[in-house]
């Protein structure tokens, strides 16, 4: 019996999948189909896809093509595949040319002609209406985004606003995008937005956009007080708007895992939170320079604090801070301590000193650790009171790590709320109350 293996997403099933599938079981005698999973899928690169894998994996099903059908996790298992299932035969679209070469020692690897003028990306681009951005600011973030908004399949991105025009055709030049320099100009033209103005502008920034009917993904952090924060998000929900506060750890699936590991009991009950980021920043930038908003807690804060709320919840007891200020009253580093109900977590941030940047959450049975750069998480151990007992987990980042936030907003304005958790409304009303009382300490 000879035995033919493919594998793909399947997303909106379609002709070119059907036709794929047809030829795939007509090489052999038995039809094996391998669907890729969500994580997997976001961890290539490949996000955005509508339909759940149980769909996904019915509508391969349906094709009648398929005698059995496996799910696909991660990059290896191809190879593990064709050993376990002992197979002859492995096919894929011509779009892979090359790729599975290497599979030729172990089988036979064949490329079926793609059918054309059809794919799940274009069908996904016609079903909803492509997501115009309006980028908000020129600053190093805004340069970061258009760089990652291009991996985003169903969103694009219109130009960039910059009340100094010139800001603004320097930074579209630079990008082939569109300059706007007049606010009305520009919310004509755009169905949502990405700020990246400097912290003290994102509040009337935010209201301005919610109020002329676009959805917001706001730059870290969002706004400076608690009360500013719950307002924006009052008036999103009363308009039927998404909003969302862009601290991209949240969204990124190494940090996902993180969570997922240490809510699951694995270290027993979380005890202590260590979580540190520092960056050694030139002195002239806006960050060391801006006196009333400026310094390391404003800018690198919304990181440290995120591991604490997602583990202890948002009701903390105590906060306390202590800060080296320069002679600009500025915090060249920051550390604040917090007691919760059951727990507490010491996070620390720095422009001006540099410290080893890592997160360590302490448990009852074990710890877990995530070295520098643990907010970009690729990479995290667990380890227990056996020292010769360590667990690994690894887990793919991609970029800049900000077309993870991208595809989480994207879907929300497509209705589901199914990523939603990773930054929820009361941790972001959280993390501005505990900037606002950073800055009136600091005052
Ligand atoms: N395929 C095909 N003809 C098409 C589209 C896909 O033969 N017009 C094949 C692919 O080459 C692959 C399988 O179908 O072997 C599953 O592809 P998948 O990536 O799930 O589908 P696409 O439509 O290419 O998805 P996307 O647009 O998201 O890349």
């Amino acid at each position: 019996m000879k035995k033919v293996i493919t594998y793909g997403s399947f997303d909106l099933f379609h002709e070119g999948h059907y036709r794929l599938l047809q030829r795939a079981k007509a090489l052999g005698d038995y039809l094996i189909v391998g669907v890729t999973t969500e994580s997997y899928d976001r961890q290539r690169g490949k996000l955005n896809v509508v339909d759940s894998l149980l769909t996904r994996m019915e509508n391969v099903k349906k094709s009648g093509f398929a005698d059995e059908v496996i799910i696909e996790e991660s990059a290896g298992q191809k190879f593990n595949d064709i050993k376990k299932y002992n197979i002859d035969i492995f096919t894929v679209g011509s779009d892979w040319v090359g790729t599975f070469d290497y599979l030729k020692d172990y089988c036979e690897v064949v490329y079926l002609e793609r059918t054309k003028d059809i794919s799940s990306t274009m069908l996904r681009e016609q079903n909803e209406h492509i997501q115009r951005m309006g980028i908000i600011g020129c600053g190093r973030i805004a340069n970061r985004f258009m760089m990652e908004i291009k991996s985003v399949s169903g969103i694009n991105a219109q130009g960039v606003y910059n009340p100094h025009k010139e800001s603004a055709e320097r930074f579209a030049t630079k990008y082939n995008t569109n300059a706007y320099s007049d606010i009305d100009a520009f919310y004509e033209e755009v169905d949502c937005v990405y700020i990246a103005s400097p912290h003290e502008t994102h509040y009337s920034y935010i209201k301005e956009s919610l109020n002329r009917g676009k959805h917001v993904l706001c730059e870290k952090p969002m706004c400076l007080s608690k009360a500013q924060t719950e307002e924006v998000f009052d008036l999103a929900k009363s308009k039927g708007l998404i909003l969302f506060e862009g601290i991209k750890t949240a969204y990124c699936p190494g940090f996902d895992k993180l969570l997922g590991i240490a809510a699951s009991g694995h270290i027993g009950a979380i005890r202590n939170i260590e979580a540190c980021f520092t960056k050694l920043e030139n002195k002239n930038n806006r960050e060391l320079t801006d006196k009333k908003y400026g310094g390391s807690f404003t800018e690198l804060g919304s990181y440290v604090c995120l591991p604490a709320l997602k583990l202890f919840g948002t009701e903390y007891d105590n906060l306390r801070f202590d800060s080296i200020l320069d002679e600009n009253g500025i915090d060249q580093f920051t550390r604040a301590t917090m007691t919760f109900p059951h727990g507490m977590a010491t996070i620390t941030c720095g422009l001006g000193v540099k410290s080893e940047g890592r997160l360590l959450i302490s448990g009852t049975k074990g710890y877990i650790v995530a070295e520098a750069p643990w907010w970009k998480t690729t990479y995290f151990e667990t380890h227990y009171e056996d020292a010769g007992r360590v667990e690994k987990y690894s887990e793919g980042f991609l970029g800049d790590g900000l077309r993870y936030e991208i595809s989480d907003f994207l879907y929300a304005i497509h209705g589901s709320d199914k990523h939603t958790f990773k930054l929820t409304r009361s941790e972001s009303i959280v993390i501005s109350e505990i900037m606002e009382k950073f800055l009136e300490d600091r005052k």
